[in-house]
């Protein structure tokens, strides 16, 4: 029997294993790429010379081996208003519920002004300077979860920069394959952060049956946390993993200790899905912001990105004082699964341990 970890994705990037990690933690990223594996960064709220100077830094530690970068597509972000505007269309129902939410728990003030308020700052001219950088940069992939790439494609495949599309559904899988991208990233219900309806062992298979006519390699994502995720995505055709939680609570993640050891004790129930975050529904850790909005006395949950802006002090509050009975993080549902501290390098391998086991499991005895 051929490598069943040798698949499409290692060759197309020169990788040993075909596992990607997507982490905002530079430290993680070059851990995995340097592991054998496959790193992309997530950097949609840094200021474009952040990005450029992570660029670098990442460079500096990975010699020739590629790497990737995740945005958010100038099309898809909201109008330019100020961060001002935006906080005055927050109506007074939902402050108050803010400020009741803020006072049972006993939520501090934030030490700084909330990151989260840049979301509504992130206008389109600051994503298309963010772009600029890509390309200036000549990353060697980049990866976006919304939004319709084409605009960008002829640029980025001139330069020899590959597009990867992040989808939750056959129909944007098919766009997305249309337009000419390099790899599709299917990621099912499982999924931490913003995801669609369909899970993962559904949405996957179809996506690469979409996918199979133009040779697109296709990446699961979505729970996957266990060699036996990675062997039955690669049984249902996938080419490789796209994956989140899994490097949450590595060593060298800069997630806060408190939240790392909320991560660990997280059982797949503790994984919801609410639109209470953000205003688009997301995957994360359960927390008292999740339970109170959950409630039947709770207002609307406002658009995006006023809901986010609407949370911004209760998460930084939470942040800021390592408060680990207010904290939260996107994770999916195979958080059951991390259950312990390790070096990113030991994730990636025990991974690839656990995938062998399977496939000597079922194929064990036939030497040929
Ligand atoms: C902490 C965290 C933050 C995330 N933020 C983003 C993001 O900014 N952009 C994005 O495209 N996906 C984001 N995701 C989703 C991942 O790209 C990925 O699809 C997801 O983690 C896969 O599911 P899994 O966590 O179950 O492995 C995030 C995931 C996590 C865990």
């Amino acid at each position: 029997m051929s490598d069943p970890l040798h698949t499409q994705l290692c060759e197309q990037l020169g990788i040993e294993y075909p596992v990607v990690a997507f982490t905002h933690c530079k430290d993680v990223a070059v851990a995995v790429i340097n592991a054998g594996g496959f790193a992309v960064l997530g950097e949609a709220m840094h200021p474009p010379e952040h990005i450029r100077a992570d660029i670098k830094w990442i460079r500096e530690r990975i010699g020739d081996k590629k790497f990737g970068m995740d945005l958010v597509l100038p099309a898809s972000v909201p109008e330019e208003k100020t961060v001002e505007e935006l906080l005055a269309m927050i109506p007074q129902e939902s402050r108050d519920y803010e400020q009741m939410i803020k006072a049972k728990y006993n939520v501090p003030e934030p030490k700084e002004a909330p990151n989260t308020h840049t979301w509504g700052g992130l206008d389109q001219k600051r994503a298309l300077a963010q772009m600029e950088v890509m390309f200036e940069e000549k990353v060697p992939v980049f990866a976006s979860g919304l939004g319709s790439p084409q605009f960008l494609l002829d640029r980025a495949h001139a330069q020899g920069m590959q597009v990867w599309g992040l989808v939750g559904t056959p129909e944007q899988a098919k766009k997305q394959i249309d337009a000419g991208v390099d790899c599709i990233i299917a990621q099912g219900f499982d999924a931490a952060g913003h995801t669609g309806q369909i899970g993962t062992l559904s949405i996957v298979p179809q996506v690469v049956d979409l996918a199979q006519e133009k040779n697109i390699p296709v990446l699961a994502a979505g729970g996957i946390t266990h060699g036996r995720h990675l062997a039955a995505v690669l049984a249902l055709g996938a080419a490789g993993v796209w994956t989140g939680t899994l490097w949450l609570a590595s060593r060298e993640s800069d997630v806060k200790q408190g939240l790392k050891e909320r991560i660990l004790e997280c059982e797949t129930k503790d994984a919801v899905f609410s639109d209470c975050v953000s205003g688009y529904t997301m995957r994360t850790t359960i927390s008292p912001w999740h339970r109170e909005w959950r409630k039947p006395e709770a207002p609307p949950v406002l658009k995006a990105p006023l809901q986010m802006m609407l949370a911004a002090d209760y998460i930084q509050a939470s942040l800021d004082h390592e408060r680990k009975d207010l904290m939260f993080e996107a994770a999916g549902q195979g958080v059951h699964y991390v259950t312990a501290m390790k070096p990113a390098r030991q994730v990636l391998s025990d991974l690839i341990e656990e995938t062998l086991d399977v496939f000597d499991r079922l194929c064990g005895g036939d030497d040929d």
